[in-house]
């Protein structure tokens, strides 16, 4: 059987976007962590954030993969930007299945969530240099945690889409051969 295929990557690459079309078009479940912790939770990020603090947010992000590691059958898992920051959560992603990040430039970004009120971390003065001061920070652990890295800019999401599912199943007929091996966009 096959493992899971994960997403990963900044807010506003578009994993939770591809995350639904992958599930329509290869008949797989997909489980979006930031939205199974809001329900778990009955609130949403901005209030999870604003009551509990990061901390609690990264806690939930870690017991959410846990349970992921006890579900059966596979699934498309799209994550929350920031919880390949843990080690352990890298771990597990790895463990879970095959991990694609969706590479974006902080411009992509920025032009994709200049009105986004959603996203605690970037409710800033200046959320142009969060985005690209947290991604300085975060790009190394993005690639570490990633069987597959997939540039998104520019692109539209079927272009992405079709991407994805050729990697993904590459890894699929690959039996015994090397699992990491890491290539950017052709
Ligand atoms: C976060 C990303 C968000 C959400 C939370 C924190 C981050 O998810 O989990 O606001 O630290 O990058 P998206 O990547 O789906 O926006």
């Amino acid at each position: 059987m096959k493992r899971n295929l994960i997403l990963t990557g900044f807010m506003g690459s578009g994993k939770s976007t591809l995350g639904l079309r992958l599930s329509y078009r290869l008949r797989i479940p997909v489980v979006d962590t930031d939205k199974r912790i809001e329900q778990r939770a009955g609130r949403s990020i901005p209030d999870i954030f604003a009551r509990e603090g990061e901390e609690a947010f990264r806690e939930k992000e870690r017991a959410c993969l846990e349970e992921l590691q006890n579900e059966p059958g596979r699934k498309i898992i799209s994550t929350g930007g920031g919880l390949p920051l843990r080690a352990e959560n890298r771990e597990a992603l790895r463990r879970l299945g095959i991990v694609f990040y969706l590479r974006a430039k902080p411009e992509t970004i920025w032009e994709r969530l200049r009105h986004d009120t959603g996203r605690p971390l970037l409710q800033t003065e200046d959320p142009r240099r969060r985005i690209r001061e947290l991604l300085a920070e975060r790009s190394a652990l993005y690639e570490a945690a990633a069987d597959e890295i997939v540039d998104v800019d520019g692109r539209e999401f079927d272009s992405i889409l079709r991407e994805i599912v050729r990697r993904y199943d590459q890894h699929g007929r690959r039996r015994g051969g090397t699992r990491r091996g890491k290539r950017g966009s052709a």
